[in-house]
């Protein structure tokens, strides 16, 4: 998905109804109700997630993979089943290729140590975008300290968006890979994927895309994409903190090599000798992230009764509200492209108050966002700022969030003059 949608949410669905679903929305910060617009950095769960995790870890936890007792079995299915879910949530060719991690950052690392220093070397070319998050750089850093790799940064625009010319003249045939975020959670911009997968693939270079902030709140289609490598993170997607999604191609599964070693990940072991499993399992040495990976299976369930294209045209409508709220307060400047072309982000930088100030200030009326560079120095940089004040909304927000957020930057105003 290139930009925004263009349908509305059906109008059946109850907000109202799904919001109660999140317990943690229903209560009093600093004696104000919570406000919680810090859903880039993480969501929140809702009760029936919480409930599988309960029902896991009461009645179902064990090992998986090793065990023939009863409780093992249950807990192996229940973790193959959250993998099913994975395939058809991103459109996998088949849930061999959907690997668990911690989450989009393991996932990225993965990539790096399993295929870039397998097949990359000297001369050869990663090309990043200048809106990476700082996993998608640093990375690439380290392997261009050990190989002797180039990095290229495609520039972006003054606009938020990256400039697509720019990038078409930065590939040759020694540029290998892409690294691209799919949607940019410092400042919103929604990448045409596509468009770049299919421009890289002319060059014979692969795509590694960072699905952490579309994954929870568009349809992703893996293989629509166009891309090769994939990764996204649960603890964003109404899920828990621990587990992740590393998706690449059957093939390119198998040409890597495994980032670590251990048990799980083997077909045999000797003194001598090892050979590995295939994919998935080459990649998951030690013992998973069980109960988060379960609980992500279980989010997966809820997000799908919902509806993707619902979830994306409801957070649209509350994008559209808060602009009409904000776009008029002078002493606000928001970051990146226009609502048609931007996730529901508002990356904004105060007049006169520091992003801190503004996240403390906030935080007193029970606004919760995200103040600082949120591990995108480079696009700060690009923007003149070392920070921004960021509120991220879902789904489960509504309206009453988005008063609040405005009411709290008044007394900003007050304040800081
Ligand atoms: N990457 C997360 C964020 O943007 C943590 O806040």
């Amino acid at each position: 998905m290139s930009t925004a949608p263009l349908h509305n949410a059906d109008a059946t669905i109850d907000w109202a109804d799904v919001r109660a679903q999140f317990p943690a929305l229903h209560q009093e910060i600093h004696g104000h109700p919570l406000a919680y617009l810090d859903n880039a950095a993480s969501s929140q769960m809702p009760q029936r997630v919480i409930d599988r995790i309960v029902r896991y870890q009461s009645h179902e936890h064990s090992n998986i993979h090793r065990g023939v007792h009863h409780l093992s079995q249950i807990a192996t299915d229940a973790f193959e089943d959250a993998r099913r879910r994975v395939q058809r949530f991103i459109n996998a060719d088949s849930e061999h290729e959907c690997v668990f991690v911690r989450g989009t950052t393991e996932a990225i690392n993965t990539v790096m140590n399993g295929w870039g220093r397998k097949f990359m070397g000297e001369g050869d070319v990663v090309v990043l975008s200048h809106l990476e998050h700082h996993s998608n750089i640093v990375p690439w850093q380290m392997l261009r300290d050990q190989k002797g790799i180039e990095l290229r940064i495609i520039p972006v625009l003054d606009d938020g968006t990256l400039d697509f010319d720019a990038y078409l003249e930065l590939l040759d045939e020694r540029v290998k890979l892409v690294g691209l975020i799919h949607v940019s959670n410092a400042i919103g911009t929604i990448n045409d994927v596509r468009k770049f997968a299919d421009a890289a693939h002319a060059v014979g270079a692969k795509i590694l895309i960072d699905g952490a902030q579309s994954t929870p709140h568009m349809p992703v289609d893996v293989q629509a994409l166009g891309a090769d490598f994939f990764g996204f993170s649960a603890h964003k997607l109404c899920g828990a903190s621990g587990a992740g999604v590393f998706w690449a191609k059957a093939e390119l599964l198998d040409a890597m090599d495994p980032f670590m070693g251990g048990g799980s990940m083997i077909r045999s072991v000797s003194f001598e000798e090892t050979t590995y499993a295939a994919a998935p399992e080459k990649f998951e040495a030690g013992t998973p992230a069980i109960m988060p990976v379960i609980a992500l299976g279980e989010a997966i369930a809820f997000l799908e009764e919902i509806g993707l294209d619902n979830i994306a045209a409801r957070e649209a409508e509350l994008l559209a509200y808060a602009e009409s709220k904000l776009r008029p307060l002078e002493f606000v400047r928001i970051l990146g492209p226009d609502a048609s072309r931007r996730a529901a982000v508002l990356s904004m930088v105060i007049d006169g108050a520091h992003p801190h100030d503004v996240g403390t200030i906030l935080d007193n009326a029970g606004v919760a966002i995200r103040a600082g560079h949120h591990c995108a120095q480079p696009t700060m940089k690009r923007f003149g700022v070392p920070a921004t004040a960021r509120a991220s909304m879902a789904f489960y927000n509504d309206e009453s969030d988005v008063d609040a957020l405005v009411a709290a930057l008044h007394d900003v105003k007050e304040i800081f003059g």
